[in-house]
C-alpha cells in the first residue's frame, strides 16, 4: 500500500502554484479514494465545499454521486478513485479556463499512470472534452465505452447537472448500470459492495 511516488505526488500537488487558481484557493483538492482501484472518476474542478474541505465531491452534487455509486456497489472509501481536471477551485464555480486545465492536467496524468485504471468515467462535459474527445456530446454519447490507449473511457452526466435537470436521472442511472456490467466483465480484483 505504501508508495513513495504516490506520497510525493500528493505533497507536490498540495504545494502547486502552476496557475492563477492557486491565489484564490483554500485547499488543493488532489483526489480521494483507493489508489489501487481499477476505476477512476474524473470531475471538472472543486466547488465551494470541496475547496473548504480539500476533498472532491463533498457538496450536494457529491452526495448524489455517492448515492449513485452505492447503488452499483461502488464507494470512494473502497473501490474507486475520484479526481478532477483542475485541483483548485475556479472562482464562483466558473468553468476552468483552457490554460488552467493545461497547467493542471499533468497532475491527473501522473495520478492515472500510478493508478493504471481499467476504466475512467468522466463526469460532465468539461472532463469528457478533455479526456475523451473535444467534440464529445454528453447528451448523445453518454454511457458509451471508448477504448483509448487500453483504458475504457465513458462520459456521463455531471451530478450537478442531474440536480438541475432531474429528468436526466434515469439515463444517468442506466450509465451506472452499464458501468457495473463492464466492471464485472473486465476488472480483476474490484469487489462490489452492497
Ligand atoms: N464538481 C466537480 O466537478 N468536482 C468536484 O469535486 C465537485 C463538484
Ligand atoms: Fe496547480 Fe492545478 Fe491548482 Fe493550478 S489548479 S495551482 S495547476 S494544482
Amino acid at each position: 500500500m505504501e508508495n513513495p511516488n504516490w506520497d510525493a505526488l500528493i505533497k507536490q500537488c498540495m504545494n502547486c502554484t502552476g496557475c492563477k487558481l492557486a491565489e484564490t484557493r483554500n485547499n488543493v483538492v488532489v483526489g480521494t479514494g483507493n489508489p489501487q482501484s481499477e476505476i477512476m472518476f474524473i470531475g471538472e474542478g472543486p466547488g465551494e465545499q470541496e475547496d473548504l474541505k480539500g476533498e472532491p465531491f463533498v457538496g450536494r452534487a457529491g452526495q448524489l454521486l455517492d448515492k449513485m455509486l452505492a447503488a452499483v456497489g461502488l464507494s470512494r472509501k473502497h473501490n474507486i478513485y475520484i479526481a478532477n481536471i483542475v485541483k483548485c477551485r475556479p472562482p464562483n464555480n466558473r468553468d476552468p479556463l483552457p490554460e488552467e486545465q493545461d497547467a493542471c492536467i499533468p497532475w491527473l496524468r501522473e495520478q492515472v499512470s500510478l493508478i493504471r485504471p481499467k476504466i475512467i468515467v468522466c463526469l460532465g462535459r468539461v472532463a469528457a472534452h478533455r479526456i475523451i474527445s473535444p467534440d464529445f456530446k454528453v447528451t448523445l454519447q453518454h454511457g458509451e465505452f471508448i477504448n483509448k490507449g487500453g483504458i475504457l473511457m465513458m462520459g456521463t452526466f455531471h451530478p450537478a447537472a442531474i440536480l438541475r435537470n432531474p429528468n436526466q436521472k434515469p439515463a444517468a442511472f442506466a450509465d451506472f448500470l452499464a458501468l457495473r456490467d463492464k466492471i464485472e466483465e473486465i476488472c480483476k480484483h474490484t469487489q462490489l459492495i452492497y
